[in-house]
């Protein structure tokens, strides 16, 4: 296992050293008996900037070495090391390519850290509409056509935004897009969270990297065995974007305490792939996958959904699982919890799960088929409803930011919010992307998918008068 972070970090716990330095657990001396059995393999790496251990904020070490091996399996220019996930990828990009004022493209199913880092720019966001896939009823990609129309209105966009795969592992082919953005010189950005495994190469979708993307991240903790909070970041050999603004706002935004197990996790990840590669264990892998997805196609009750557009490509790491008897993914996810199995996300219709790469562990195909039983017990629920984005591919807020701001606001209940300027980000999460933002226009269909969500108690972040069925909107005839 070529890892030299991990390496560096392990011999220097067996030095045994005296700590007269942060963190204050003293390599797992000082912390409470009772929890040091879970905790103290990890205290022992748990370090600060020591002799050999290098800095993150200035590699020159074993975390410089750790990212060119990562930059060496991607095929990056550069890659960075993240240790508060891909979001703090997604705010380092967009912050990297624009100023207050300017114009972005953004595809509008993005993850909220998108949307606030568009709002830390100070930048003005075109939004570009994904199609909703016909059969999963969850938005997908903004097709060819949306980005040209986009293009020839905004040639002086700063960058475009766009996230592929989506959480569902949906994947669709950026070439021509990414090339089209090019010649109009426009950086493209690419939120890959859920895509850090598809250097693996077929049957895994293709990477934003290799399509051409500027710059691309990755939430390694997702797919890969890496920590919570351990993503990378990056760059495209002919990256359009300045390297040293992005390596400057990673520093920023990032902890100057960043934590050594995370980044050693982010170490022995892109090991663990390189693994899979040499010892050729992917087919095993994907044979266990596929066993997986047989057992649970064999239910009576619930079945495997796949996306109706052809040209999508599904990440074999995930598995959408709907209710043949009429529930929502909601209550789907609540029998799959009691015979013990937890799942990614559920939405109004099915629900998602992410497989693992690799692993030892084996779920009993009894437990799996008990589900059956379990669907028959529970009352139906689901009312079917397809997701929407509006009428319109191309679409600005109807105020700019900045006289947003001089709106006072006040809370209306939801059966007089249609119509208002909504002023609060509504985001149903799992999966994170903002349903109503600050600053759209509530719709009656949207008021009525929001009242819908709150009565399944679906967990929505926003105000919180939300449960209360009240929405905080703008006035507009008001100035604060
Ligand atoms: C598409 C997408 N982008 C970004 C993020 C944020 O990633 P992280 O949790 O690594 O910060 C998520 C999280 O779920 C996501 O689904």
């Amino acid at each position: 296992m070529n890892t030299p972070l991990y390496k560096a970090l392990i011999q220097h716990a067996r030095r045994n050293s005296h700590s007269f330095h942060v963190p204050g657990h003293h390599n797992g001396d000082v912390f409470f008996d009772d929890a040091k059995s879970i905790f103290n393999p990890l205290l022992t790496i748990d370090v600060t900037e020591l002799a050999g251990l290098d800095d993150l904020h200035h590699p020159t070490g074993v975390i410089k070495e750790a990212q060119e091996l990562v930059s060496q399996l991607y095929g990056s220019a550069e890659s960075f090391f993240l240790v508060n996930g891909t979001t703090v990828g997604n705010l380092a990009m967009i912050l990297s390519v624009c100023e207050p004022g300017d114009t972005i493209l953004v595809q509008r199913n993005c993850h909220k850290s998108v949307f606030h880092a568009v709002d830390l720019a100070g930048a003005e966001p075109v939004y570009l509409a994904p199609d909703i896939d016909a059969a999963l009823h969850v938005p997908t990609h903004v097709p060819l056509d949306t980005i040209k129309e986009a293009l020839a209105a905004y040639p002086d966009a700063k960058g475009l935004v766009l996230t592929n795969p989506t959480y569902y592992g949906h994947s669709a082919d950026l070439t021509e897009i990414i090339s089209e953005a090019h010649r109009y010189g426009i950086p493209v950005l690419v939120d890959e969270a859920h895509g850090a495994h598809f250097v693996l190469g077929e049957p895994f979708p293709v990477s934003a990297l290799k399509m051409g993307a500027d710059i691309v991240v990755q939430s390694a903790h997702k797919t890969l065995p890496a920590m919570t909070m351990g993503s990378y970041l990056h760059l495209n050999s002919s990256c359009r974007i300045d390297r040293d603004r992005v390596a400057e706002y990673l520093t920023r935004l990032q902890s100057s305490s960043p934590s050594y197990p995370i980044m050693a996790s982010l170490d022995i990840a892109r090991a663990y792939v390189e693994h899979i590669i040499e010892e050729q264990k992917l087919s095993d892998i994907l044979q266990r996958i596929q066993s997986l997805k047989q057992t649970f196609d064999s239910l009576t009750n619930a079945e495997a959904v796949k996306p109706a557009d052809p040209r999508i490509i599904t990440d074999p790491l995930k598995l959408t699982i709907r209710s043949k008897r009429g529930h929502s993914g909601y209550t789907l996810q609540n029998i799959l919890e009691r015979v013990n199995i937890f799942t990614e996300l559920a939405d109004e219709n099915q629900v998602l799960l992410v497989l693992p790469l690799g692993g030892k562990r084996r779920i009993n195909v009894e437990t799996i088929k008990s589900i059956d039983e379990e669907i028959e017990k529970m009352p139906p629920d689901q009312m079917f409803v397809s997701a929407e984005w509006g009428a319109q591919p191309v679409t600005v807020l109807p105020y700019q930011k900045k006289v947003l701001q001089t709106f006072k606001k006040e809370y209306v209940d939801f059966d007089e919010a249609a119509g208002r300027l909504n002023a609060d980000d509504i985001i149903p999460y799992p999966p994170g992307i903002p349903m109503i933002m600050a600053g759209e226009r509530m719709t009656k269909e949207s008021v009525q998918k929001l009242s819908r969500l709150i009565s399944m108690k679906t967990h929505v972040q926003g105000n919180m008068k939300i449960k209360e069925k009240q929405l905080l909107v703008y006035i507009e005839e008001e100035k604060s």
